[in-house]
């Protein structure tokens, strides 16, 4: 050891973030790739802890009237479709301890406010899910780990033809035009190029139980230290300090 060991130690922003902040995780992929699933069984695996999940899909812009009216002309796969300063804004709230109302988002209708918003109070874990949550570098900055859903593409779209005429009453026709005209290009151009900052890639999504697994043990062992940061906070700063 010599003298500069015993300096006062600094704290950088990284270690910072883990004296009372959530544990981000990030969670991307293409439409329909089983983002939803994976975050699911996070969240069920992690039961002990407080996690919430925030979707990007409820900071989608609200359309306007003449929007509305040629809906099937509007691109929901590009980055600007969503309100990436109002995600910003909940986030810094929700990190610094105060609870938020986050929109739920109605793919029928294409409307915010017709449900209750929901209130996601602060916690240990935030997940933050959707297809461009890797895009905008400020919301990628948030995140303590990230993970990329990869699926193949025919996949995708079986999923997607079933969802989106089952579930949301569409017509075959429009969700393969709209999967062509704006889908399909909208991966290629801004959700693949997202992949490389993932510290994660689970092939065939929530099909993938041992991904899953090793996922949560990584998780646990950050939040253990986590919780010791919490109780010692100068700890990081010392490890770093003394090179252990
Ligand atoms: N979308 C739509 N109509 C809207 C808003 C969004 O069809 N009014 C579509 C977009 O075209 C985009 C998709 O919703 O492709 C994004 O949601 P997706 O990632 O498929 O949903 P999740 O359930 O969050 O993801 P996963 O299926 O991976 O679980």
């Amino acid at each position: 050891l010599d003298s500069r060991h015993f300096e006062k130690p600094t704290i950088s922003p990284a270690t910072e973030n883990m004296h009372n902040q959530p544990f981000v995780i990030g969670v991307a992929g293409g439409a329909a790739s089983g983002k939803t699933t994976v975050c699911d069984m996070i969240i069920q695996q992690l039961h002990d802890q407080r996690v919430v999940l925030v979707n990007q899909d409820s900071f989608y812009h609200k359309l306007t009237e003449e929007e509305l009216a040629r809906v099937h002309e509007y691109n929901f796969d590009h980055p600007d479709a969503f309100d990436t300063e109002k995600l910003l804004e909940s986030m810094d709230n929700l990190r610094h301890g105060r609870a938020v109302d986050i929109p739920k988002y109605d793919f029928k209708s294409y409307k915010h406010n017709v449900f209750p918003a929901r209130r996601v109070n602060p916690s240990d874990v935030i997940i933050l899910e959707g297809i461009l949550i890797f895009h905008d570098p400020r919301v990628q900055q948030l995140m303590n780990m990230k993970i990329f859903v990869d699926t193949d593409a025919d996949v995708r779209l079986a999923r997607r033809i079933r969802r989106d005429t089952v579930e949301k009453g569409r017509d075959i026709g429009a969700v393969l035009d709209q999967y062509s005209k704006f889908v399909k290009p909208a991966f290629d151009d801004f959700i693949l190029p997202t992949k490389k900052y993932a510290d994660i890639i689970i092939p065939r999504g929530g099909d993938n139980h041992v991904a899953i697994d090793l996922i949560v043990q990584h998780i646990r062992t950050k939040l253990g230290q986590h919780d010791l940061c919490k109780i010692y906070p100068n700890l990081y700063a010392i490890q770093s300090t003394f090179q252990i």
